[in-house]
């Protein structure tokens, strides 16, 4: 494995470890949208596929362990792309029926949820179809979005320990402008690794974590 390729591992499997540990963390505290408890069967059918999905999607991309038991793999990939389906059905109706920071969160997440389940189908369908090197971009794709939820909190929480005692306007504010931040910065190194792996021959199946 190339040094580059270690460090993403490294850093993947660390905002996955953040990603399950925060959503765990909410499951006991609830979070500030009021939302969250008209519909508390949407938010568990969001955080709980969420949560799952964080845990095992990082281990698809493991050469080592697609090599050594396929069957794992398919029905593993089976499964986590039901579990997207659901978990970003679920954040669709979140950040359009019961937005925190209304507007703007309707067309942020309107696009990325899309963009999320959309990944998800054709990275689905391109595997069905045996085209593994499309399989494998959309399915980067779809993980790289899902993951920002990590980033997302680690810009928007310093945020407002800086401002200390925020208003609810500015808290609206800043979760949208974290959320916008972090799903552009994600999409856009998903992107980068794609090319960067595509042109220097890595996009077969022969190279490890996410690079394969
Ligand atoms: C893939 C793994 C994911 C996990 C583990 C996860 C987890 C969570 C958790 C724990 C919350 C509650 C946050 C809080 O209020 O403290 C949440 C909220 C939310 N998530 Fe996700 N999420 C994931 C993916 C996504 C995706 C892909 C999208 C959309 C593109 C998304 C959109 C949302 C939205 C809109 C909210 C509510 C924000 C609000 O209005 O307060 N999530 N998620």
């Amino acid at each position: 494995m190339k040094k580059s390729e270690l460090l993403l591992t490294i850093v993947v499997g660390l905002f996955s470890v953040l990603g399950v540990g925060f959503s765990i963390t909410f499951l006991f505290t609830g979070g500030a949208n009021e939302g969250f408890e008209q519909y508390p069967n949407v938010t568990l059918a969001h955080v709980v596929p969420g949560l799952i999905y964080l845990a095992l999607a990082p281990l698809q991309f493991l050469q080592t362990i697609r090599s050594k038991y396929p069957a794992y793999h398919r029905w593993s990939g089976r499964i986590l792309a039901t579990i997207g389906l659901i978990l970003g059905g679920a954040a669709l109706f979140i950040g359009i029926i019961i937005p925190y920071s209304g507007l703007l969160e309707q067309i942020v997440i309107g696009g990325f949820g899309l963009f999320f389940l959309v990944s998800i189908v054709k990275g689905f369908l391109n595997a069905r179809r045996r085209n593994f090197e499309e399989h494998r971009e959309w399915m980067l794709r779809a993980y790289a979005i899902g993951l920002s939820i990590v980033t997302m909190r680690l810009i928007f929480i310093p945020i407002l320990i800086v401002i200390g005692n925020p208003t609810r306007e500015e808290a609206e504010l800043y979760s949208i402008v974290s959320f916008t931040a972090s799903f552009f910065l994600h999409w856009g190194f998903a992107e980068y690794w794609i090319r960067h792996t595509r042109s220097s021959g890595n996009a077969s199946s022969t190279s490890d974590a996410v690079s394969s």
